[in-house]
């Protein structure tokens, strides 16, 4: 199996917290990522494509046209925003890693030209990092 691999980052605010939930009782659940004052993550996302490679061009899937996907569709609505308001797939749901990479695998799901998603990675620090295979 051949798989091709896309990195970006982004810098990103964003407040984990229930908000029925005193701020003490939010620390006690999410910790620092509760600060009720916002902080931010320097984010490193990985999209996986696998596929097979086209006889024509020798690529499973055009590495410029993957970048541009990406950046429409996922950096130009997280890079220097809050997570929280500003991000239109974050709606509703609480900025967990675990919860960005999902919509970010929502997002990218059927707009990926040749190949196919077969992974989107997030890593929060340079010692976490959430992997979603769809499913
Ligand atoms: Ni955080």
């Amino acid at each position: 199996m051949m798989l091709v691999t896309r990195r970006e980052t982004f810098s990103a605010a964003h407040r984990l917290f229930k908000p029925e939930l005193s701020d003490d009782e939010n620390y006690s659940i999410f910790g620092k990522c509760s600060n009720p004052n916002w902080h931010g993550h320097n984010y490193t996302l990985e999209v996986v494509v696998s596929g097979e490679i086209n006889k024509d061009t020798g690529f499973v899937i055009d590495l410029t046209k993957l970048k541009e996907i990406i950046r429409k569709n996922v950096i130009s609505k997280v890079d220097h925003k809050n997570l929280n308001t500003e991000t239109d797939f974050m709606k509703g749901i609480i900025p967990t890693s675990e919860n960005i990479v999902m919509r970010i695998w929502k997002v990218l799901s059927g707009k990926i030209p040749s190949g196919k998603l077969y992974s989107v990675k997030l890593y929060e620090t340079e010692n976490n990092y959430f992997e979603y295979k769809g499913g």
